[in-house]
């Protein structure tokens, strides 16, 4: 008679796990707690176990497997129910007629625009891209570029040295990366280096403490002044118009020579191309020149066999120039309002 019971004591449970119809989530937990939890209902079951006689203790655990499979399976169910009874509401709650959210689309910042304009114009004459890093060391940036220690050319790049490594500063030109270049490649060399720059400037509507510059370098057997000369033209073109016309004045800078500062012919139409080009008419756009045989020679380069041109240019001057833009300290400051001005396709 006890037997029975026993075994009947576990059959209610499965009919009532059968029966039973959670409708909440906290229905559904209480249900889980109940069967499922640490200290369920079919754990106290398997404890029955010792009042059956042996030969169906079998049995038994067979029963009260059963009741724990039915749990389990039960469970799955119902909570799968409730869960996609959730996700149907929540859709019935989204109003299709409703107007969509507009999303505010961004456009690339005019420096970038504008330094990708020069990438593009160089790459269609077999230049590549290289790169170097804005914290460089005191010999690429000015040892390997002829600009030894105590050189009075440093005076003109001064920058912001690492306080807990003198010998590692904020690149002033661009130029260090031709040192990185030639050192690792061999020639013919063909690139140009876009990058970040800086300089211990005070910063002024005119002048920052960062800029960017791109910078060429072109070094093979035979390379001469009239090849650098024609190339700038071609850029100078490309830039600002076919009509454009290029001058260049001798200059200095000590990594090449001779050296010189190209000028490109803006005009005299307007009042602001009197005043950008201070009433002459040309705007500086550049420096460039013969690669010194130092620097070569510095770098593994048989200055004997090899010549080369390198020239370095200010991406926000041209920016200004391009864009219209009367103060270099917007480009920095990532005001919403000057930025979303610029929408191209570059
Ligand atoms: N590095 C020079 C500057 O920053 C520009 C330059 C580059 C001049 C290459 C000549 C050749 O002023």
């Amino acid at each position: 008679m006890a037997v029975i019971e026993t075994f009947d004591k576990v059959q209610a449970v499965i009919d009532e796990i059968n029966g039973s119809e959670p409708k909440t989530a906290a229905d559904l937990e209480q249900f889980r707690i109940q069967y499922l939890g640490s200290k369920n209902v079919i754990k106290s079951l398997f404890g029955l176990i010792k009042e059956v006689p042996n030969e169906q203790k079998r049995e038994f655990g067979q029963l009260v497997n059963k009741a724990k499979n039915t749990a389990e399976a039960k469970f799955e169910v119902l909570k799968t129910a409730l869960e996609s009874a959730a996700d149907e509401a929540q859709a019935a709650d989204i109003d299709l007629s409703a107007p969509g959210e507009p999303q505010a689309l961004g456009s690339r910042h005019p420096l970038t625009t504008t330094m990708n304009r020069i990438i593009r114009i160089f790459e269609r004459i077999g230049f590549v891209v290289e790169e170097g890093p804005e914290i460089e060391d005191d010999w690429h940036n000015f040892t390997a570029m002829n600009t030894p220690e105590d050189h009075p050319a440093r005076d003109m790049q001064d920058t912001f040295y690492l306080l807990n490594n003198t010998e590692m500063l904020l690149r002033t030109h661009t130029s260090s990366v031709q040192a990185r270049t030639m050192t690792s490649q061999k020639p013919p060399i063909r690139i140009i280096a876009p990058g970040r720059v800086y300089r211990n400037e005070t910063i002024s509507a005119r002048s920052h403490a960062q800029f960017h510059q791109v910078e060429g370098l072109y070094i093979d057997e035979n390379v001469s002044f009239a090849d650098m000369k024609q190339t700038l033209l071609y850029f100078a073109k490309e830039m600002y118009g076919p009509d454009k016309e290029i001058r260049l004045r001798p200059s200095y800078f000590p990594f090449t020579e001779p050296s010189a500062e190209m000028d490109v012919y803006w005009g005299l139409e307007t009042e602001t191309d009197y005043r950008i080009t201070k009433g002459t008419g040309w705007l500086e756009i550049l420096g460039c020149g013969m690669v010194d045989p130092n620097v070569l020679e510095n770098c593994g380069i048989d200055s004997e066999k090899y010549t080369g041109f390198a020239f370095g240019m200010g991406i926000e001057r041209q920016a200004m120039l391009l864009y219209d833009v009367g103060d270099i300290r917007l480009f920095f400051e990532n005001d919403v309002r000057f930025l979303k001005q610029f929408k191209s396709a570059f």
